[in-house]
């Protein structure tokens, strides 16, 4: 998949944005897995113009990252064509804009999906962006906020000028639930002529061979990558099981994020993250309490190396 003279790769792997997940040093784990692409959380291009600082720390990468994604959100094309004006962006090799965010408090301001309800200005929004961009371009969107609009959304950002869709096949008002739908992502593949990446459960072999068989040029992963960076090996050799030094992956996912951010933040914000790593070992409910109480970074490790040796 080439867009613009940016090459994603063949039938590219993506790690989906995730707000509060997708730090660089997850990032940089999935990337050594194999994942083709990458994408900072969302970036509030209202936030980019006020309050910058904020953003700064959103837009740190990897050099291990061959192709991080910037993806922006806001219902105002002015600022979201001043964030990509802005100097942070700069580094960034494509854009994204997120149609499809469920977040109340993304709703209530007319952001992220609630844009699937507003087809005409999320027209505008890509047109605007598309003026002022010669970077791949990119929409992410579900099938509808509530009523199914996604054949039409889709067929409006190809024609508003968008280069490839990421489509996760529920509605805004689903969330989570439910399960993704996978007879939609091949209507939306048969609909327009640009690249479409498919997004939605892909958890196992089986889920990505399901998706695949839509006819998607590319994936995106997110929850079946929380604790499991190491899904992308799999799937790329189509494998259930890879032999991968788990506590090497914490180690280094953390080593990552030390370079970046203070010790006091870090202890507060890596445990979601080490909950997932160790969510499929044997006890791990009991290991799960002990880490939400232990004192700091260094002793929870020491937990997690404990759970991945042989003797648990
Ligand atoms: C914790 C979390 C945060 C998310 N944040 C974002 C985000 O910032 N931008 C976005 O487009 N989607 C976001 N998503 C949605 C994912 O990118 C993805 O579309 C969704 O999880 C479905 O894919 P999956 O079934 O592979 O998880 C988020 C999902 C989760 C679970």
């Amino acid at each position: 998949m080439k867009i613009r003279n940016v090459n994603f790769g063949e039938k590219p792997l993506f790690l989906a944005p995730m707000a509060g997940v997708s730090d660089v040093g997850f990032r940089e784990e999935a990337v050594k897995f194999g994942a083709d692409v990458t994408y900072t959380e969302m970036l509030s291009a209202r936030a980019m113009a006020h309050n910058p600082k904020k953003t700064d720390l959103m837009t740190i990468t990897s050099p291990l990252e061959r192709l991080t994604v910037a993806q922006i959100f806001g219902h105002e094309s002015e600022y979201l064509v001043k964030a990509l004006e802005n100097e942070m962006l700069d580094k960034f090799p494509a854009i994204d804009i997120n149609m499809g965010c469920p977040a109340p408090k993304i709703i209530r301001n007319g952001d992220g999906g609630a844009l699937m309800d507003s087809i005409h200005l999320a027209g505008h929004i890509i047109e605007s962006c598309r003026e002022m961009t010669k970077k791949p371009l990119s929409v992410k969107f579900r099938k509808g906020y509530s009523e199914e609009n996604y054949l039409d959304f889709a067929k409006m950002c190809e024609d508003s000028g968008a280069d490839f869709i990421t489509f996760h096949a529920r509605t805004v008002e689903q969330g989570y639930s439910g399960e993704a739908d996978y007879d939609a992502i091949a209507e939306v593949k048969a609909k327009v002529k640009i690249p479409v990446i498919g997004n939605g459960d892909v958890v196992d072999l089986a889920s990505y061979e399901r998706m695949l068989s839509t006819g998607v040029d590319g994936v995106m992963i997110g929850r079946g990558a929380l604790g499991k960076p190491w899904i992308f090996k799999q799937l790329k050799e189509g494998k259930e099981d890879v032999d991968v030094d788990k506590y090497q992956v914490v180690l280094d996912h953390i080593t990552t994020l030390r370079k970046y951010y203070n010790e006091k933040w870090l202890s507060l914000y890596i445990r979601k993250h080490l909950l997932w790593y160790v969510k499929d070992i044997p006890m791990a409910n009991a290991i799960r309490m002990t880490l939400a109480t232990c004192q700091n970074i260094d002793e929870c490790l020491e937990i997690i190396k404990k759970c991945f040796s042989k003797n648990i």
